[in-house]
Protein backbone atom coordinates (compact mmCIF):
# COMPACT_ATOMS: atom_id res chain seq x y z
CA UNK A 1 0.00 0.00 0.00
CA UNK A 2 1.34 3.60 -0.67
CA UNK A 3 0.43 6.59 0.87
CA UNK A 4 1.32 10.06 -0.84
CA UNK A 5 1.81 13.12 2.05
CA UNK A 6 1.75 16.73 1.30
CA UNK A 7 3.54 19.27 4.36
CA UNK A 8 2.93 22.70 4.95
CA UNK A 9 4.13 24.62 7.36
CA UNK A 10 7.38 24.65 10.43
CA UNK A 11 9.72 22.46 11.15
CA UNK A 12 7.81 20.55 13.69
CA UNK A 13 5.22 19.53 10.90
CA UNK A 14 8.01 18.41 8.64
CA UNK A 15 9.21 16.34 11.70
CA UNK A 16 5.18 14.97 12.26
CA UNK A 17 5.19 14.20 8.68
CA UNK A 18 8.31 11.50 9.67
CA UNK A 19 6.55 10.38 12.61
CA UNK A 20 2.94 9.77 11.02
CA UNK A 21 4.85 7.74 8.08
CA UNK A 22 6.44 5.94 10.30
CA UNK A 23 3.00 4.77 12.21
CA UNK A 24 2.16 4.25 8.22
CA UNK A 25 5.51 2.09 7.90
CA UNK A 26 4.31 -0.18 10.68
CA UNK A 27 0.51 -0.67 9.05
CA UNK A 28 2.53 -1.70 5.73
CA UNK A 29 1.86 1.92 3.76
CA UNK A 30 5.16 2.73 1.54
CA UNK A 31 5.35 6.92 0.60
CA UNK A 32 5.11 8.07 -2.80
CA UNK A 33 5.93 10.87 -4.76
CA UNK A 34 3.12 10.20 -7.04
CA UNK A 35 -0.34 11.03 -5.91
CA UNK A 36 -2.08 8.60 -8.41
CA UNK A 37 -0.61 5.23 -7.32
CA UNK A 38 -1.50 6.42 -3.45
CA UNK A 39 -3.95 4.37 -1.70
CA UNK A 40 -4.09 6.67 0.96
CA UNK A 41 -3.80 10.99 0.70
CA UNK A 42 -2.94 12.88 3.87
CA UNK A 43 -1.54 16.54 3.81
CA UNK A 44 0.11 17.78 6.93
CA UNK A 45 -1.43 21.25 7.51
CA UNK A 46 -0.51 24.76 8.68
CA UNK A 47 -2.80 27.01 9.98
CA UNK A 48 -0.42 29.97 10.75
CA UNK A 49 -1.70 31.97 8.42
CA UNK A 50 -5.33 32.67 6.41
CA UNK A 51 -3.14 31.74 2.87
CA UNK A 52 -1.65 28.71 4.52
CA UNK A 53 -5.17 27.64 5.20
CA UNK A 54 -6.32 28.28 2.25
CA UNK A 55 -3.89 26.33 0.37
CA UNK A 56 -5.23 23.03 2.10
CA UNK A 57 -9.13 23.53 0.73
CA UNK A 58 -7.55 24.44 -2.54
CA UNK A 59 -5.63 21.60 -2.41
CA UNK A 60 -8.00 19.02 -1.27
CA UNK A 61 -10.29 20.57 -3.74
CA UNK A 62 -8.04 18.61 -6.32
CA UNK A 63 -7.94 15.06 -4.46
CA UNK A 64 -11.84 15.06 -4.38
CA UNK A 65 -11.69 13.10 -7.68
CA UNK A 66 -9.82 10.38 -5.74
CA UNK A 67 -12.34 9.43 -3.91
CA UNK A 68 -14.46 6.90 -6.55
CA UNK A 69 -11.20 5.28 -6.48
CA UNK A 70 -11.21 3.89 -3.25
CA UNK A 71 -8.38 6.04 -2.13
CA UNK A 72 -8.82 7.82 1.65
CA UNK A 73 -8.07 10.87 2.29
CA UNK A 74 -6.95 12.54 5.38
CA UNK A 75 -6.15 16.10 7.26
CA UNK A 76 -3.52 16.27 9.08
CA UNK A 77 -1.49 18.90 11.40
CA UNK A 78 -2.65 22.22 12.47
CA UNK A 79 -5.69 23.12 10.46
CA UNK A 80 -7.31 19.52 11.01
CA UNK A 81 -6.83 20.72 15.20
CA UNK A 82 -8.27 23.57 14.72
CA UNK A 83 -11.58 22.99 12.26
CA UNK A 84 -12.07 19.21 13.86
CA UNK A 85 -15.42 18.45 12.69
CA UNK A 86 -15.93 21.16 10.46
CA UNK A 87 -13.25 20.08 8.05
CA UNK A 88 -15.51 17.19 7.50
CA UNK A 89 -18.70 19.12 6.70
CA UNK A 90 -17.02 21.34 4.82
CA UNK A 91 -15.36 19.07 2.46
CA UNK A 92 -17.26 15.63 3.02
CA UNK A 93 -14.76 13.59 1.22
CA UNK A 94 -12.53 13.59 3.70
CA UNK A 95 -12.17 10.46 5.31
CA UNK A 96 -10.55 11.35 8.89
CA UNK A 97 -8.97 14.39 10.68
CA UNK A 98 -6.23 14.12 13.24
CA UNK A 99 -5.07 16.19 15.44
CA UNK A 100 -0.80 16.69 16.16
CA UNK A 101 -1.03 15.11 19.20
CA UNK A 102 -3.19 12.64 18.12
CA UNK A 103 -0.42 11.18 15.69
CA UNK A 104 0.02 7.92 17.43
CA UNK A 105 -3.95 6.75 17.57
CA UNK A 106 -3.56 6.74 13.69
CA UNK A 107 -3.76 3.39 13.17
CA UNK A 108 -7.06 2.79 15.50
CA UNK A 109 -8.33 5.97 13.09
CA UNK A 110 -7.59 3.86 9.80
CA UNK A 111 -9.10 0.96 11.33
CA UNK A 112 -12.79 2.77 11.65
CA UNK A 113 -12.12 4.50 8.76
CA UNK A 114 -11.87 1.52 6.71
CA UNK A 115 -15.24 0.37 7.91
CA UNK A 116 -17.02 3.30 6.69
CA UNK A 117 -16.81 6.21 9.28
CA UNK A 118 -15.80 9.35 9.21
CA UNK A 119 -13.46 9.97 12.45
CA UNK A 120 -12.16 13.04 13.93
CA UNK A 121 -8.96 12.40 16.77
CA UNK A 122 -8.12 16.32 17.92
CA UNK A 123 -7.63 15.85 21.37
CA UNK A 124 -4.72 18.07 22.99
CA UNK A 125 -4.03 15.97 25.99
CA UNK A 126 -2.29 12.86 24.25
CA UNK A 127 0.65 13.40 26.43
CA UNK A 128 2.70 11.18 24.20
CA UNK A 129 4.39 13.42 22.13
CA UNK A 130 7.49 11.01 20.65
CA UNK A 131 7.04 7.53 20.56
CA UNK A 132 10.63 5.51 21.28
CA UNK A 133 8.61 2.07 20.26
CA UNK A 134 7.06 3.35 16.76
CA UNK A 135 9.75 4.30 14.10
CA UNK A 136 10.11 7.52 12.78
CA UNK A 137 10.60 7.37 8.30
CA UNK A 138 13.49 10.57 8.50
CA UNK A 139 13.52 12.08 5.20
CA UNK A 140 17.88 12.58 5.57
CA UNK A 141 20.36 10.01 6.63
CA UNK A 142 22.69 12.72 8.66
CA UNK A 143 20.60 15.25 9.64
CA UNK A 144 17.84 14.65 12.38
CA UNK A 145 15.26 16.56 14.32
CA UNK A 146 14.42 15.08 17.97
CA UNK A 147 11.15 16.98 19.70
CA UNK A 148 12.13 18.24 23.04
CA UNK A 149 8.98 19.85 23.85
CA UNK A 150 5.75 20.46 21.97
CA UNK A 151 2.62 23.04 22.42
CA UNK A 152 2.39 26.95 23.63
CA UNK A 153 2.19 28.66 26.47
CA UNK A 154 2.58 32.08 25.49
CA UNK A 155 -0.58 32.97 23.79
CA UNK A 156 0.63 35.95 21.91
CA UNK A 157 -2.20 37.79 20.86
CA UNK A 158 -1.57 37.48 17.16
CA UNK A 159 -1.13 33.83 16.92
CA UNK A 160 -2.97 30.18 16.66
CA UNK A 161 0.02 28.00 17.56
CA UNK A 162 -1.23 27.78 20.82
CA UNK A 163 -4.64 26.38 20.32
CA UNK A 164 -3.46 23.98 17.29
CA UNK A 165 -0.66 22.82 19.66
CA UNK A 166 -2.16 22.75 23.13
CA UNK A 167 -0.22 23.53 26.26
CA UNK A 168 3.31 23.03 26.61
CA UNK A 169 4.89 19.47 27.61
CA UNK A 170 7.80 18.55 27.44
CA UNK A 171 9.72 15.11 26.91
CA UNK A 172 11.92 13.38 29.78
CA UNK A 173 15.33 13.61 28.73
CA UNK A 174 15.95 9.99 28.95
CA UNK A 175 13.81 9.82 26.11
CA UNK A 176 15.59 12.10 24.28
CA UNK A 177 18.99 11.18 24.63
CA UNK A 178 17.99 7.75 24.09
CA UNK A 179 16.98 8.56 20.74
CA UNK A 180 19.86 10.86 20.16
CA UNK A 181 22.05 7.65 21.34
CA UNK A 182 19.99 5.78 18.80
CA UNK A 183 20.72 8.59 15.80
CA UNK A 184 24.41 8.25 16.63
CA UNK A 185 23.79 4.65 16.09
CA UNK A 186 22.58 4.87 12.71
CA UNK A 187 25.02 6.92 11.53
CA UNK A 188 23.30 10.45 12.04
CA UNK A 189 25.89 13.75 12.13
CA UNK A 190 23.50 16.32 13.56
CA UNK A 191 20.41 16.67 15.63
CA UNK A 192 17.92 19.67 15.78
CA UNK A 193 15.93 19.84 18.80
CA UNK A 194 12.69 21.06 18.11
CA UNK A 195 10.03 22.65 19.94
CA UNK A 196 7.86 25.41 19.77
CA UNK A 197 9.60 27.49 22.82
CA UNK A 198 12.88 24.64 23.49
CA UNK A 199 13.95 28.18 25.96
CA UNK A 200 11.12 26.53 28.26
CA UNK A 201 12.10 23.08 28.35
CA UNK A 202 12.03 21.31 31.36
CA UNK A 203 8.75 23.20 33.01
CA UNK A 204 6.33 20.57 34.25
CA UNK A 205 9.18 17.88 34.41
CA UNK A 206 9.61 16.25 37.88
CA UNK A 207 13.58 16.11 36.52
CA UNK A 208 14.92 19.83 37.59
CA UNK A 209 16.40 19.89 34.51
CA UNK A 210 16.22 23.01 32.13
CA UNK A 211 17.13 23.75 28.27
CA UNK A 212 21.08 24.16 29.23
CA UNK A 213 21.32 21.49 30.78
CA UNK A 214 19.40 19.28 28.13
CA UNK A 215 22.16 20.29 25.72
CA UNK A 216 25.29 19.35 28.04
CA UNK A 217 23.55 15.98 28.01
CA UNK A 218 23.06 15.81 24.89
CA UNK A 219 26.44 17.14 23.80
CA UNK A 220 27.77 13.93 25.91
CA UNK A 221 26.35 11.32 23.13
CA UNK A 222 29.47 10.34 20.98
CA UNK A 223 29.04 10.21 17.65
CA UNK A 224 26.76 13.50 17.33
CA UNK A 225 29.00 16.31 15.93
CA UNK A 226 26.42 18.92 15.85
CA UNK A 227 23.37 20.24 17.84
CA UNK A 228 20.91 22.63 16.44
CA UNK A 229 17.63 23.71 18.23
CA UNK A 230 14.59 25.51 17.50
CA UNK A 231 12.97 28.06 18.06
CA UNK A 232 14.01 30.34 21.17
CA UNK A 233 11.59 33.12 22.47
CA UNK A 234 13.66 36.13 23.31
CA UNK A 235 11.94 36.43 26.71
CA UNK A 236 12.85 33.22 28.06
CA UNK A 237 16.48 33.38 26.34
CA UNK A 238 18.72 33.22 29.40
CA UNK A 239 22.28 33.73 29.89
CA UNK A 240 23.11 30.38 31.02
CA UNK A 241 21.96 29.63 27.63
CA UNK A 242 24.17 31.84 25.94
CA UNK A 243 27.16 30.61 28.35
CA UNK A 244 26.26 26.56 27.65
CA UNK A 245 26.40 27.67 23.71
CA UNK A 246 29.39 28.96 24.10
CA UNK A 247 30.76 26.56 26.30
CA UNK A 248 29.89 23.11 24.22
CA UNK A 249 31.60 22.64 20.84
CA UNK A 250 29.25 20.85 19.64
CA UNK A 251 26.38 23.29 19.87
CA UNK A 252 26.40 25.02 16.33
CA UNK A 253 26.65 29.24 16.45
CA UNK A 254 22.78 29.69 15.06
CA UNK A 255 20.48 31.40 16.93
CA UNK A 256 17.08 32.09 15.26
CA UNK A 257 15.23 34.50 17.76
CA UNK A 258 11.83 36.13 16.60
CA UNK A 259 11.84 39.27 17.41
CA UNK A 260 8.95 40.18 15.81
CA UNK A 261 8.43 43.68 15.99
CA UNK A 262 10.23 46.90 16.78
CA UNK A 263 8.27 49.43 18.33
CA UNK A 264 7.50 48.83 22.47
CA UNK A 265 4.14 49.95 21.50
CA UNK A 266 3.19 46.99 19.05
CA UNK A 267 5.79 44.20 21.26
CA UNK A 268 3.08 45.11 24.01
CA UNK A 269 -0.02 44.38 22.00
CA UNK A 270 1.68 41.35 20.76
CA UNK A 271 2.17 40.33 23.86
CA UNK A 272 5.32 39.21 23.15
CA UNK A 273 7.00 39.50 26.50
CA UNK A 274 9.93 41.83 26.45
CA UNK A 275 11.19 45.06 25.17
CA UNK A 276 12.69 46.46 22.33
CA UNK A 277 15.82 47.52 24.75
CA UNK A 278 15.25 44.26 26.34
CA UNK A 279 15.81 42.51 22.77
CA UNK A 280 18.72 44.09 22.21
CA UNK A 281 20.33 43.47 25.49
CA UNK A 282 19.93 39.85 24.18
CA UNK A 283 21.56 39.88 21.23
CA UNK A 284 24.25 42.21 22.88
CA UNK A 285 25.10 39.12 25.17
CA UNK A 286 24.77 36.22 22.13
CA UNK A 287 27.60 38.45 20.09
CA UNK A 288 29.76 39.23 23.00
CA UNK A 289 29.55 35.22 24.14
CA UNK A 290 29.50 34.08 20.74
CA UNK A 291 31.20 36.61 18.42
CA UNK A 292 30.52 34.11 15.06
CA UNK A 293 26.91 33.72 15.82
CA UNK A 294 24.45 33.75 13.50
CA UNK A 295 21.16 35.53 14.27
CA UNK A 296 18.04 34.91 12.80
CA UNK A 297 14.39 36.45 13.21
CA UNK A 298 10.54 36.63 12.29
CA UNK A 299 8.62 39.50 11.83
CA UNK A 300 5.00 40.46 11.34
CA UNK A 301 4.20 43.90 9.39
CA UNK A 302 1.66 45.29 9.31
CA UNK A 303 -0.10 44.60 13.11
CA UNK A 304 -3.16 46.15 14.41
CA UNK A 305 -2.22 50.01 15.13
CA UNK A 306 1.40 49.72 13.46
CA UNK A 307 1.90 52.74 12.60
CA UNK A 308 4.98 54.58 9.97
CA UNK A 309 6.60 55.28 13.57
CA UNK A 310 6.25 51.81 14.73
CA UNK A 311 7.30 50.20 11.59
CA UNK A 312 10.39 52.55 11.43
CA UNK A 313 11.33 51.13 14.72
CA UNK A 314 11.12 47.51 12.83
CA UNK A 315 13.49 49.04 10.04
CA UNK A 316 15.76 50.13 12.73
CA UNK A 317 16.14 47.16 14.81
CA UNK A 318 16.87 45.03 11.85
CA UNK A 319 19.70 47.53 11.16
CA UNK A 320 21.09 47.55 14.65
CA UNK A 321 21.08 43.67 14.95
CA UNK A 322 21.89 42.67 11.39
CA UNK A 323 20.40 39.32 10.76
CA UNK A 324 21.81 36.91 9.11
CA UNK A 325 18.30 36.77 7.58
CA UNK A 326 15.04 37.17 8.17
CA UNK A 327 11.23 35.94 7.80
CA UNK A 328 8.68 38.14 7.65
CA UNK A 329 5.14 38.11 7.34
CA UNK A 330 2.14 40.96 7.04
CA UNK A 331 -0.18 40.63 9.62
CA UNK A 332 -3.05 37.73 9.37
CA UNK A 333 -6.17 37.71 11.48
CA UNK A 334 -6.54 34.62 13.04
CA UNK A 335 -10.06 33.91 14.52
CA UNK A 336 -10.07 32.94 17.87
CA UNK A 337 -6.94 34.69 18.95
CA UNK A 338 -7.16 37.63 20.91
CA UNK A 339 -5.75 40.09 18.03
CA UNK A 340 -8.54 38.98 16.28
CA UNK A 341 -11.24 40.84 18.11
CA UNK A 342 -9.10 44.21 17.39
CA UNK A 343 -9.88 46.41 14.14
CA UNK A 344 -7.17 45.10 11.03
CA UNK A 345 -6.25 48.69 10.61
CA UNK A 346 -3.24 48.56 8.68
CA UNK A 347 -4.55 48.12 4.71
CA UNK A 348 -3.58 46.10 2.48
CA UNK A 349 -1.49 48.24 0.44
CA UNK A 350 0.34 49.53 3.41
CA UNK A 351 0.96 46.34 4.78
CA UNK A 352 2.79 45.20 1.16
CA UNK A 353 4.81 48.34 1.11
CA UNK A 354 6.36 47.67 4.87
CA UNK A 355 7.16 44.38 3.85
CA UNK A 356 8.98 45.48 0.71
CA UNK A 357 10.86 47.78 2.79
CA UNK A 358 11.91 45.25 5.31
CA UNK A 359 12.73 43.17 2.86
CA UNK A 360 14.88 45.22 0.54
CA UNK A 361 16.98 46.31 3.89
CA UNK A 362 17.21 42.93 4.99
CA UNK A 363 18.49 41.60 1.66
CA UNK A 364 20.94 44.46 1.79
CA UNK A 365 22.17 43.28 4.82
CA UNK A 366 22.09 39.75 3.67
CA UNK A 367 24.27 40.75 0.91
CA UNK A 368 26.78 42.36 2.63
CA UNK A 369 26.76 40.06 5.32
CA UNK A 370 27.22 37.25 2.85
CA UNK A 371 30.28 38.84 0.70
CA UNK A 372 32.46 39.03 3.98
CA UNK A 373 32.10 35.24 3.57
CA UNK A 374 34.74 35.37 0.72
CA UNK A 375 37.72 33.90 1.62
CA UNK A 376 36.88 32.59 4.84
CA UNK A 377 36.68 28.82 6.12
CA UNK A 378 33.91 26.96 7.44
CA UNK A 379 33.15 23.22 8.53
CA UNK A 380 30.78 21.85 6.39
CA UNK A 381 28.01 18.91 6.98
CA UNK A 382 27.72 17.78 2.95
CA UNK A 383 23.73 16.01 3.06
CA UNK A 384 23.39 16.31 -0.52
CA UNK A 385 25.02 15.60 -4.31
CA UNK A 386 24.42 16.12 -7.96
CA UNK A 387 26.25 17.13 -10.93
CA UNK A 388 29.65 16.33 -8.88
CA UNK A 389 28.46 18.85 -6.23
CA UNK A 390 28.38 18.64 -3.02
CA UNK A 391 25.65 20.61 -1.17
CA UNK A 392 25.60 21.45 3.12
CA UNK A 393 25.27 23.58 5.59
CA UNK A 394 27.70 25.45 7.32
CA UNK A 395 27.56 25.56 11.22
CA UNK A 396 26.20 28.79 11.19
CA UNK A 397 23.49 27.35 8.65
CA UNK A 398 24.56 29.12 5.38
CA UNK A 399 24.03 26.60 1.93
CA UNK A 400 27.10 25.72 0.77
CA UNK A 401 28.44 24.25 -2.43
CA UNK A 402 31.63 22.49 -3.25
CA UNK A 403 32.79 20.06 -5.82
CA UNK A 404 33.36 16.69 -4.66
CA UNK A 405 32.20 12.91 -4.98
CA UNK A 406 29.37 11.71 -3.74
CA UNK A 407 31.24 9.55 -1.01
CA UNK A 408 32.12 12.61 1.12
CA UNK A 409 28.04 12.95 1.84
CA UNK A 410 27.73 12.98 5.64
CA UNK A 411 31.11 13.73 6.63
CA UNK A 412 31.83 17.56 7.64
CA UNK A 413 34.67 19.39 5.93
CA UNK A 414 36.53 22.17 5.61
CA UNK A 415 35.46 24.55 2.80
CA UNK A 416 37.36 28.21 1.58
CA UNK A 417 34.39 30.48 0.26
CA UNK A 418 35.09 31.37 -3.19
CA UNK A 419 31.82 32.94 -4.21
CA UNK A 420 29.24 34.51 -2.35
CA UNK A 421 25.88 34.38 -3.46
CA UNK A 422 22.84 36.09 -1.31
CA UNK A 423 21.77 32.66 0.12
CA UNK A 424 24.35 30.60 -0.84
CA UNK A 425 28.36 30.10 -0.64
CA UNK A 426 30.32 28.43 -3.09
CA UNK A 427 33.91 27.11 -2.40
CA UNK A 428 36.52 24.09 -2.16
CA UNK A 429 36.99 21.60 -0.50
CA UNK A 430 40.79 22.08 1.88
CA UNK A 431 40.71 19.22 3.93
CA UNK A 432 39.40 15.65 4.00
CA UNK A 433 37.96 15.64 7.43
CA UNK A 434 36.67 12.89 8.04
CA UNK A 435 35.72 11.99 4.88
N1 LIG B 1 7.18 29.80 18.19
C1 LIG B 1 7.66 30.72 17.26
C2 LIG B 1 6.73 31.06 16.13
C3 LIG B 1 5.92 30.05 15.42
S1 LIG B 1 4.88 30.72 14.17
C4 LIG B 1 7.92 32.03 17.98
O1 LIG B 1 7.46 32.28 19.04
O2 LIG B 1 8.57 32.87 17.41
C5 LIG B 1 6.07 31.28 12.98
C6 LIG B 1 5.97 32.73 12.65
O3 LIG B 1 4.76 33.02 12.00
C7 LIG B 1 5.98 33.66 13.83
O4 LIG B 1 7.26 33.88 14.32
C8 LIG B 1 5.34 34.90 13.29
O5 LIG B 1 6.30 35.77 12.74
C9 LIG B 1 4.45 34.38 12.18
N2 LIG B 1 3.03 34.50 12.54
C10 LIG B 1 2.37 33.90 13.54
N3 LIG B 1 1.08 34.30 13.58
C11 LIG B 1 0.92 35.17 12.56
C12 LIG B 1 -0.18 35.94 12.07
N4 LIG B 1 -1.37 35.89 12.66
N5 LIG B 1 0.02 36.75 10.99
C13 LIG B 1 1.24 36.81 10.40
N6 LIG B 1 2.31 36.10 10.81
C14 LIG B 1 2.16 35.31 11.89
FE1 LIG C 1 2.89 31.67 18.66
FE2 LIG C 1 3.95 33.29 20.45
FE3 LIG C 1 3.78 30.68 20.96
FE4 LIG C 1 5.49 31.55 19.15
S1 LIG C 1 5.55 32.02 21.34
S2 LIG C 1 4.11 29.81 18.94
S3 LIG C 1 4.41 33.26 18.23
S4 LIG C 1 2.07 32.09 20.73
FE1 LIG D 1 1.90 26.16 11.11
FE2 LIG D 1 1.20 24.62 13.11
FE3 LIG D 1 3.76 25.06 12.60
S1 LIG D 1 0.21 26.49 12.51
S2 LIG D 1 3.77 27.11 11.74
S3 LIG D 1 2.34 24.01 11.29
S4 LIG D 1 2.84 24.83 14.59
Amino acid sequence: MKVFMKTYGCQMNVHDSEKILGVLSTLGYRPTEKEDEAELILLNTCAVREKAEHKVYSELGRFKKRKGEGVFIGVCGCVAQKEGMGLIRRMPFVDFVLGPRSIYALPDVLREVKRGKKVVKADLDGSCITSLTVPILRQEPYRAYVTVMEGCNNFCSYCIVPYTRGREVSRPSSEILEEVRRLADTGYREVTLLGQNVNSYGRGLSEGIDFPMLLEMVHEVDGISWIRFITSHPKDFSERLVKAIAALPKVCEYIHLPAQAGSNRILKKMRRGYSREEYLEKVAMIKEYIPTAAITSDFIVGFPGEQEGDFELTLDLVEKVRYQGIFAFRYSVRPGTEAASWDDDVPLHVKRDRLIRLLELQNTITQEISSSYKGKTLDVLFNRWGDGKLEGRSRDNKIVIAPGPQSYVGAILQVRIERARMYELEGTIIKGGDA
